[in-house]
């Protein structure tokens, strides 16, 4: 064997092996298992195809194991699933494919091995270990897609009009494995994307999303965004995105480019965490920017509430790259509507009360809004960025303190609505609301602790000034 599998790997490939012998068909390992062996990343599952029929020999292969695993197939497309527990084997027969020009949905014929590898996106997905008797383990490798794994380098098999055309989502796909394998797109792939950018419209959203997390979900996701940005493909899938880019000048005031603000944002936060949703968060935390952009005389570019125009941005933007419209999406529009608030406090001298409003605000996600916060430290002046990030320190030191002493990250008010209305025999009514807001004000200024007695006490006092009376 060419590459370097476990025990175990060896032991399930022998099983296919003899199986497909006993059947009389060749079958070999391909696509993204080969590549991802040779790079060395971790793999969890393997296609095999083989020249005949796929779906028998998926079943022909869960009956050599004890307990046979389930085998889900799906005729249309002649593909079959094995799920061992440490590896997922997908089977599929050698195919020859042909795409019409509005459809994604392929004309699907029987092949040989080197028409299943034409068909293939990039040369680096269309290497194959034969599991045959005669050249067991050895490599087939028509499109030199191991010179390109050595040289990073992203190239399709055919002429890349052709592979494009055939699936445009591919286009996706190549800027997507440009970023998680830190791999170049050749040139002339790269023109042909440009090319065929357009041809992105039959695609469907799902798919182009799912291709935007992975990427979002890599080690430097910045990447991927930059060449959906030159690729053209941006401004079609995503064009709020494609309006941050730009820095403008007059009278001597300039402003930094808000896209490669934000893309700098975005690879500070994946450096600490793996969560994709902070990392969207980071993504659109400047996204209400261009459409709140104002030039003030004598003082410069403005980008007034662009924290509230961004975080009412983010529904529409969800709903259109159909992502959850769950409470995901609320986290990342909180993040946004916050993202200046403890950058803010670290410009002022920081009261308590302004602490404890924060920790309000932020409830649970304050750990989230500060790891945002100090992604969003960017400026190429290192003193102020040590000065920032001193204060920062601080805001967080503080945030500690007036936790532990008031604890407000989760408030529950002390005294209940329940409370206010039996006290002084009300119905469900403004005076309740009113009371109830000013209890939690007086204790977010700091006016009263936060605990019962004192907030009965603050209760009887204004309800006095409501003219209310208790009920004895
Ligand atoms: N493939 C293709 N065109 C596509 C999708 C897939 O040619 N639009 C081929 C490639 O040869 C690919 C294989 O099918 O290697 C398996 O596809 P998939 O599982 O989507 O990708 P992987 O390469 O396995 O990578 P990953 O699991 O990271 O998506």
């Amino acid at each position: 064997m060419q590459i370097d599998c476990t025990e175990r790997e060896l032991f399930i490939f022998k099983k296919i092996a003899t199986a497909a012998r006993e059947a009389g068909v060749e079958c070999y390992l391909i696509g993204g298992f080969v590549r991802d062996k040779i790079i060395g990343r971790p793999t969890k599952d393997a296609d095999i195809v083989c020249l005949g029929d796929g779906i028998a020999l998926a079943h022909a292969v869960a009956a050599r194991f004890n307990p046979a695993p389930p085998v889900a197939f799906f005729k249309t497309f002649g593909t079959a699933q094995v799920k061992l527990p440490d590896l997922e084997l997908e089977f599929v027969g050698a195919r020859r494919e042909s795409y019409s020009q509005n459809s994604r949905k392929p004309a699907v014929e029987p092949g040989t091995l080197i028409d299943d590898q034409n068909r293939r996106d990039f040369t680096i997905n269309a290497l194959a270990i034969s599991l045959n008797q005669a050249d067991y383990g050895s490599l087939i490798d028509p499109f030199n897609g191991l010179l390109d794994i050595e040289r990073k380098l992203i190239q399709t098999p055919l002429t890349p009009g052709q592979t494009f055309s055939d699936d445009p989502l591919r286009m996706m796909r190549a800027i997507r494995f440009a970023t998680q394998l830190n791999f170049t797109i050749a040139p002339e792939t790269f023109a042909s994307i440009q090319e065929n950018a357009e041809r992105i419209s039959i695609v469907s959203q799902e798919r182009i999303t799912d291709e935007l997390n992975k990427i979002m979900l890599s080690h430097r996701p910045s990447t991927g965004w930059d060449l959906l940005s030159k690729s053209g493909l941006l401004s079609l899938i995503f064009p709020q995105m494609m309006a941050l880019h730009g820095a403008e000048y007059q009278d001597g005031h300039g402003h930094k480019d808000n896209f490669y603000h934000t893309l700098q944002v975005l690879d500070n936060i994946s450096v600490n965490t793996n969560d994709l949703w902070l990392r969207w968060a980071a993504l659109l935390h400047d996204i209400g920017k261009p459409a709140t952009k104002k030039f003030e005389e004598g003082h410069g570019w403005t980008f007034h509430g662009h924290e509230v125009t961004g975080a009412r941005m983010v529904p529409k933007i969800f709903a259109r790259l159909k992502l959850p419209l769950n409470e995901k999406m609320k986290l990342v529009q909180k993040l946004v509507a916050l993202h200046l608030r403890p950058i803010s406090l670290t410009k002022e001298n920081i009261t308590d009360s302004a602490i404890r409003r924060l920790l309000f605000d932020a409830g649970e996600d304050i750990d989230s809004l500060m790891l945002l916060c100090s992604a969003d430290i960017t400026s190429k002046n290192k003193f102020k960025v040590k000065r920032y990030l001193q204060n920062f320190a601080l805001v967080k030191q503080r945030l500690q303190e007036v936790e532990e002493s008031d604890r407000i990250r989760n408030w529950q008010p002390p005294v209940t609505g329940e409370m206010i209305m039996e006290k002084f025999g009300l119905p469900p009514s403004r005076a309740v609301g009113v009371i109830k807001d000013a209890i939690r004000e007086a204790i977010l200024d700091g006016a009263i602790p936060n605990d019962f007695d004192a907030a009965y006490q603050f209760m009887l006092q204004k309800a006095q000034e409501l003219n209310l009376r208790p009920i004895e």
